[in-house]
C-alpha cells in the first residue's frame, strides 16, 4: 500500500490573477490507497473478442442493428412530468472518451451514451471566451448568458458589483424556480459543496461565485446584510427555501466559527448564526416532514413519506469517490438515489439536478486517474436515475458545463491502459497517452536537457499530476463544445450545435412550465 500526501494553495494564486479556478481554499491533507481501483478495469482482450472484429460481417452487422434501431425509435411527444439534469463538471469529450477505457475497453459505453439523442454545446460566457461553472450554470440552468464568475443574474450584472446583483431586474430564474412555481418539487444533488457554483446556478442569484459564506463578501469589503452570501441564499431565497432535496458537501458555510460540525470541522460563518438550525427551524413552522442528515448511514435510511430532506457529508467538498470512506461518506449514485425516493414521493413530478463535481476538480490538479474515475461514478448515478424512472414520463438531460484541456491522444495499441504510454515520441522518448494543454503536471527539462518521462510506477498512482505543456498552479477549463445526451419526453430536440443556454428552454417546454411557450395542447401535435 502506498501513501501519497499533497497540499493545494491555489487560494492565493486565484486572489492575485482573478483567475476563474474553483479550488479557492487550502485543502487538508488526504491520504489514498492506489489499491482501490474500483472502476477501472484493465484487461487483455480475448482471442475471440480480436477474431470478432477481424471480420466484416461484424461491423456490417452491427452497423445494420444500430439503423433498424434508429428506425424502430417512436418520438416521444408526451409532457415531461419529472426533468432531470446530471451536469459533469468539466466533462469534456475527450474525458467521457478516456473513461470508456478506463472501465473497459474502448468500445464500451457510459449510460448516458445510450441515450438516443445527443448534440452540442457551445459553453462561451457574455465576457469570456472559456467558460467558468458560474456563469455557464447561470445558461444551463436559467437559460441566460452571463458574465464570467456570476451566478443567476443576467450579464448587465459586473463580477462583484453587489447594486447590480440587488436589481431583481437582472435576476434570472433557474428551471427548478420555473417548477416550483407550478407546484411541482425541485432538488439538487452534489459532490462539491452545496454552495459551489454549478449547484448554486440552481437557487442563487450572486455577482460573484466565492460569496458562499458572508466571510468572503467580507473580505471583498462588502456588507453581507446586503450582499446576501450563497448559503443563506440557499435557506432562505424564494427557490432555495422551496427545494424538497439539498445533497452534498460544504457544512462550514452554513456554520457559525465558533461551533464545530458533528465530524470536529469548524465553522466559517462570521454572523454566529447556524442555517442547518434555522432550516430545521423554518421546516418545523411551515408544519412538513423534514431530515437533516450527515452521514451515508442516515441518508440511507431516510423515510420514503419525508419531504424536505438537506443532506451535508462533508465540510468541504466531498471526497473524492477513489479516496471516500465508504462508511460515512455515500456516492453520488447513492445521493441521486435518496433524492429521487424523495421528489417521487408527491405526484406532482420534479426537477432535480445532479452534479458529478470532481471531474473538475480533478482536472484542475491534472490528476487524470481521479477526474476518469469521477466519470465514472457519475454514469452510475445517471444508471441509477435511468432504474428509478419510466422513460415514457421523465426527461433525462445529462451534459457538462465547459470542457478542460485533457487530450487522449497518440497511437496506442487497442486494449491499451489509459493511464500508458502511446508510443516514442521524436526525441526517442516515451510519451503518454493523456496529457494536459497546461497545469501543475508540467515538467522543466531535465540537466541534460532531455524530457523528464514519467515511469510507469508514477503513472499508476491515483495522484500522479499528468504531464502539461504550460506550468500553471491549476489546469485550466476548455473553450471546445461539450456534449448533450438526452431521453424521454422531447428529447429529439436536443440536438444539432446549440448555445448552452437554450437547454433549459428545452427542459422548461418538454415539462410544460415555460414561461415563453406555454403549452397547448396544439404545440404538442405540431
Ligand atoms: C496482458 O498480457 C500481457 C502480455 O501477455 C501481460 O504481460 C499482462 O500481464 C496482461 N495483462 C492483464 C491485465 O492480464
Ligand atoms: C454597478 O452597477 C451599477 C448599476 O447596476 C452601476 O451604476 C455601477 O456603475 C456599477 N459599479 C461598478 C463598479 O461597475
Ligand atoms: C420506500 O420506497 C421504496 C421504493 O420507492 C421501497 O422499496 C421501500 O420498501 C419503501 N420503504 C418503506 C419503509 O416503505
Ligand atoms: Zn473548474
Amino acid at each position: 500500500m502506498m501513501f501519497v500526501c499533497y497540499l493545494l494553495f491555489i487560494g492565493l494564486y486565484v486572489q492575485v490573477l482573478g483567475h476563474p479556478a474553483e479550488i479557492n481554499e487550502i485543502e487538508e491533507e488526504v491520504e489514498f490507497d492506489v489499491d482501490a481501483f474500483p472502476n477501472r478495469v484493465v484487461r487483455n482482450r480475448t482471442q475471440e473478442e480480436i477474431d470478432k472484429e477481424i471480420r466484416k460481417d461484424y461491423w456490417i452487422n452491427h452497423a445494420t442493428m444500430t439503423i433498424q434501431e434508429k428506425l424502430s425509435r417512436k418520438l416521444n411527444r408526451n409532457t415531461a412530468k419529472n426533468v432531470i439534469l446530471f451536469l459533469g463538471d468539466g466533462m469534456s469529450i475527450p474525458t467521457v472518451a478516456a473513461t470508456r477505457v478506463y472501465i473497459g475497453g474502448e468500445e464500451k459505453e457510459l449510460t448516458f451514451e445510450k441515450f438516443p439523442f445527443t448534440g452540442l454545446s457551445k459553453t462561451y460566457c457574455v465576457d469570456h471566451q472559456t467558460a467558468d461553472s458560474a456563469c455557464s450554470a447561470t445558461a444551463y440552468l436559467g437559460g441566460v448568458k452571463a458574465n464570467l464568475g456570476t451566478i443567476g443574474v443576467s450579464a448587465a450584472v459586473s463580477k462583484k458589483n453587489c447594486t447590480a446583483m440587488n436589481d431583481p431586474e437582472n435576476h434570472v430564474d433557474s428551471i427548478a424556480r420555473l417548477f416550483q412555481l407550478k407546484g411541482k418539487r425541485s432538488g439538487l444533488v452534489t459532490n462539491t459543496k452545496v454552495t459551489h457554483a454549478s449547484p448554486a446556478g440552481v437557487y442563487a442569484h450572486t455577482a460573484y461565485r466565492n460569496w458562499e459564506s458572508d466571510t468572503s463578501v467580507l473580505k471583498s469589503g462588502l456588507d453581507p446584510t446586503t450582499c446576501q452570501d450563497i448559503a443563506r441564499q440557499l435557506i432562505f431565497g424564494d427557490t432555495g427555501k422551496n427545494l424538497q432535496v439539498i445533497l452534498g458537501g460544504g457544512r462550514k458555510k452554513f456554520l457559525p466559527k465558533e461551533e464545530v460540525d458533528e465530524e470536529g470541522k469548524r465553522g466559517e460563518r462570521s454572523d454566529g448564526a447556524n442555517l442547518i438550525e434555522e432550516w430545521k427551524k423554518q421546516k418545523e413552522r411551515a408544519g412538513v416532514r423534514f431530515e437533516y442528515v450527515w452521514n451515508r448511514e442516515q441518508l440511507l435510511h431516510v423515510q420514503n413519506d419525508t419531504e424536505y430532506l438537506l443532506g451535508l457529508f462533508s465540510s468541504s467538498h466531498m471526497d473524492y469517490n477513489l479516496e471516500r470512506d465508504r462508511d460515512s461518506d455515500p456516492s453520488l449514485a447513492e445521493m441521486t438515489e435518496a433524492a429521487i425516493r424523495v421528489l417521487s414521493g408527491g405526484d406532482e413530478g420534479f426537477f432535480l439536478f445532479v452534479e458529478g463535481g470532481r471531474i473538475d476538480t480533478a482536472h484542475h490538479d491534472t490528476f487524470a486517474q481521479k477526474a476518469l474515475d469521477e466519470t465514472a461514478e457519475f454514469s452510475k448515478a445517471v444508471q441509477m436515475a435511468l432504474e428509478m424512472t419510466d422513460e415514457e414520463d421523465t426527461l433525462i438531460v445529462v451534459t457538462s458545463d465547459h470542457a478542460h484541456t485533457m487530450s487522449y491522444a497518440g497511437y496506442a495499441g487497442r486494449g491499451s491502459d489509459i493511464f500508458g504510454y502511446a508510443g516514442e515520441a521524436s526525441d526517442r522518448n516515451l510519451y503518454t497517452i493523456l496529457n494536459y494543454a497546461n497545469g501543475p503536471g508540467y515538467r522543466p527539462l531535465m540537466e541534460t536537457g532531455q524530457r523528464s518521462v514519467p515511469t510507469a510506477d508514477e503513472m499508476n498512482q491515483v495522484g500522479f499530476k499528468w504531464p502539461s505543456t504550460y506550468p500553471l498552479q491549476s489546469e485550466t477549463h476548455g473553450a471546445d463544445d461539450v456534449g448533450v445526451y438526452a431521453r424521454g419526453p422531447w428529447s429529439h430536440l436536443f440536438t444539432g450545435v446549440m448555445e448552452e443556454n437554450v437547454l433549459p428552454h428545452l427542459m422548461a417546454f418538454a415539462a410544460c412550465v415555460s414561461r415563453e411557450l406555454p403549452c397547448d395542447s396544439s404545440k404538442k401535435e405540431a
